[in-house]
């Protein structure tokens, strides 16, 4: 008798939508990739690479080149002087991160703490190493932590709290006020952090990104993981990394030289090139993607669906309550058959869903699609 050790999970959302688009020959703003390429001179160099002899084992934590080029980016960006030998792991994608540093400090009966809608590796990844999560909603319509219900939520076996700013799928970013009421609520605990900044480059309207990786007294406590599938506009290549203190890397990485051992060497070798000769183009995403999220609302400003602009990452909410009352996975599935676009339904991303009608479209897209794009969802209109 084969026992899962999943129970209730089915496939991904991301891999559902998608293959529901593809069915029904539809625009694909639902899984969070972009469609089109990353630079062109980042691709020359992979190509460098593979003709230059770097097709062998990476060391098990990184290229040498690429983790010095991550500690200069994040001394340049947060002020934090890591070192590159002992505190980053270069993985297969921030997916296989953050299994790692959960795997590396979760044991069973620990409680870790997730804010609901959480990107959704997080729970299988405590559920599998016997941990227990502890979903705390985020508070419409904003999306805002209700710090308070941290505090009560904390208790002699929460071992680890989850972050993700900015956030997927709402497009919320961390304030001051986050940071000063994240402190509090750890105070005098042994709690450790798991920082999922994914989308550290993409924040809107001026806002600063507030890395873990600028507080000293958390980034003690902290695995920040990072993508770059999503800053280099390449997510097929699998290349992210994760940086903590010295003694939490050496247990992140004794978990992973058994799942991957290494990543991609040629790839590894062509980001640090890249990021040594083209800083700029993590400090140009912000402007690259908040001209999109401009676009995209901008189009949409005609159409039933209400918009509240996202403050970062590539994704923005849509509220279609004036337009059906359907559960949004009903809706999702729908816009995606009769009108050609598909979305996420965030009711995936909770526990316990609430009574709201949402869906996220990601607008990492050619301003093109994102035209055509809209110009279907306006004329998505409610039946009464
Ligand atoms: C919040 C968040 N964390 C982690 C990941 C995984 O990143 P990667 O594709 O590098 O594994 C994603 C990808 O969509 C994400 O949105």
């Amino acid at each position: 008798m084969l026992r899962n050790k999943l129970p209730g999970i089915g496939t991904t959302i991301f891999t559902v939508m998608s293959k529901m688009a593809q069915d029904h020959g539809a625009i694909n703003l639902s899984q969070g990739f972009p469609d089109f390429d990353g630079p062109q001179a980042l691709r020359d160099r992979v190509v460098y690479h593979l003709e230059h002899g770097h097709n062998q084992y990476a060391p098990l934590a990184g290229v040498p080149e690429l983790r010095e080029q991550i500690a200069a980016k994040i001394l340049d960006l947060y002020g934090c002087a890591i070192d590159p030998d002992n505190q980053v792991a270069v993985t297969p994608g921030a997916t296989e991160a953050i299994f790692c540093a959960i795997t590396a400090v979760v044991h069973p009966g620990d409680e870790v703490i997730v804010f609901d809608p959480a990107y959704d590796t997080y729970e299988p990844s405590v559920t599998l190493n016997g941990g227990v999560t502890h979903h705390i909603p985020l508070l419409y319509p904003d999306f805002h932590i209700d710090w308070q219900q941290v505090h009560d939520a904390i208790s002699d076996r929460t071992r680890l709290i989850i972050l993700n700013t900015p956030h997927n799928p709402t497009g919320t970013v961390w304030s001051e006020q986050d940071i000063q009421s994240l402190r509090k609520v750890i105070a005098d605990r042994d709690i450790l952090l798991l920082s999922d900044e994914v989308y550290e480059h993409i924040c809107f309207d001026g806002k600063e990104h507030l890395s873990l990786l600028r507080y000293p007294d958390l980034a003690e406590k902290t695995f920040a993981v990072s993508s770059f599938g999503k800053t280099y506009h390449a997510t097929g290549w699998r290349v992210g990394y994760c940086v903590a203190p010295r003694p939490l890397m050496a247990d992140f990485l004794r978990i992973h030289q058994f799942i991957n051992f290494s990543t991609n060497t040629p790839l590894q070798h062509a980001f640090a090139d890249f990021m040594r000769d083209c800083p700029q183009f993590h400090r140009e995403l912000s402007d690259f993607y908040q001209n999109k999220r401009d676009l995209f609302c901008e189009l949409m400003g005609s159409s039933h669906f209400s918009l509240r602009p996202s403050g970062g990452t590539y994704f923005q909410l849509a509220d279609y309550s004036a337009i059906s009352n359907e559960p949004d996975t009903d809706f999702a599935s729908r816009l995606t058959r009769e009108h050609k676009v598909a979305a996420i339904p965030i009711s995936v991303f909770y526990k316990h869903p609430p009574d709201q009608q949402i869906v996220r479209f990601c607008f990492a897209k050619q301003d093109d699609t994102l035209r055509e794009a809209a110009g279907r969802l306006v004329k998505v209109r409610g039946q009464g």
